[in-house]
């Protein structure tokens, strides 16, 4: 709002804002613009002023004085109390971007030198692309493939690193239609600078088109079930009775008691973890741990279908999570080619 009444932002100095976050962090950025821009004058203001008044001058001899308590208190006390609504306003802001809504769309990010590959929960896939719908809370679970990147959208007002070995994430709104940059902030080798995109937020309906278009493969969970069978997952995490390993079923999202102890929530962070290295968390009953060690051998991107299937096994999670519709569950025995199913057609107004 404050950004508005500026002039400059109407000279393109800032980079369009797009997002429900935008303005938010644009008045606060201008706040502290503004205060800084205030203290600098009136601090300059008073080395001028004093310099000229207290001069040397013929004659005058200088008063020397010991401090002033209530002086010194207020030069201290002031600047404090606004850096303290510089801190609040910013916590807020802060912890603001950590909470998605829980109705969030979500929207998975593998950044790999030098592209950031996009994988949507109805099968669709793209790199350097992303397609949201205007209104709609998107969540974005990120992993890197190699390196450190950095995900950045200025129109967005949002930028978040993407350090190997884990899920980081980000949210927004987006709030207009229109094409948007998007970078990597983050130097990751000698094609960093080409590591950029584009971001295209449209009505609903146009984004219901586009989705329709894509994910001849399936959806994100019917990709992780095929992984699933090919991987020989399904010899030991038997669907519906206990094999030599866990049962996935009903798992995403729950409680899961380790055997040293703890209790753990089965969420993408922990279910990456157990595809990648087993051995970190064993559950309970189940030690001493059996599951092959999968690192090197299942991609990120494939790491994030597979939780996409594990996740479309539990059919209390929302299902703006699990892609346009809950793919049918197969209890193929082991070995059976996976079903190949057609991809289902959205449907209108979704
Ligand atoms: Cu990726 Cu810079």
């Amino acid at each position: 709002m404050l950004a508005r009444l500026l002039f400059l932002a109407d000279l393109e100095l800032f980079p369009p804002a797009a997002s429900a976050q935008a303005g938010p962090i644009d008045d606060l950025y201008w706040f502290e613009v503004i205060v800084s821009a205030i203290m600098t004058v009136l601090i300059f203001a008073a080395i001028v002023l004093f310099a000229w008044k207290y001069r040397r001058r013929p004659g005058v001899e200088a008063v020397q004085i010991e401090g002033s308590t209530p002086l010194e208190l207020t030069w201290s006390i002031l600047p404090f109390l606004v850096m303290l609504v510089m801190f609040g306003w910013g916590a807020q802001l802060y912890f603001a971007a950590q909470q998605p809504p829980k109705d969030a769309m979500e929207i998975f990010v593998t950044g790999k030198q030098w592209m950031w590959k996009i994988q949507y929960p109805d099968g669709n896939r793209e790199i350097d692309e992303l397609h949201v719908p205007v209104g709609q809370p998107v969540k974005l679970t990120m992993a890197s493939e190699d390196v450190i990147h950095s995900f950045s959208i200025p129109a967005f007002r949002i930028r978040h690193d993407v350090v190997p070995g884990h899920y980081d994430s980000v949210w927004f709104t987006p709030t207009k239609p229109g094409r948007y940059h998007l970078f990597c902030t983050e130097y990751c080798g000698n094609q960093h600078a080409g590591m950029i995109g584009w971001v295209t937020v449209m009505d609903q309906r146009a984004y219901n088109n586009w989705a329709s278009g894509g994910g001849s493969q399936g959806t994100l969970a019917e990709q992780g079930e095929k992984l699933f069978q090919q991987f020989g997952c399904a010899t030991c995490h038997l669907l519906d009775q206990q094999g030599r390993c866990p049962v996935l079923r009903d798992l995403y999202n729950k409680p899961v008691q380790l055997s040293d102890g703890r209790t753990v929530l089965a969420d993408d962070a922990y279910l990456r973890e157990s595809i990648l290295e087993p051995n970190a968390k064993i559950v309970r009953g189940f030690e001493p741990n059996v599951m092959p060690n999968f690192r090197g051998q299942v991609s990120e991107e494939n790491v994030i279908q597979l939780i996409g299937y594990i996740k479309s096994l539990s059919p209390q999670t929302p299902a703006s999570q699990q892609g346009s519709q809950q793919p049918p569950v197969v209890l193929a025995p082991p070995g059976t080619p996976a079903k190949a199913s057609p991809k289902p057609k959205p449907a209108p107004g979704r």
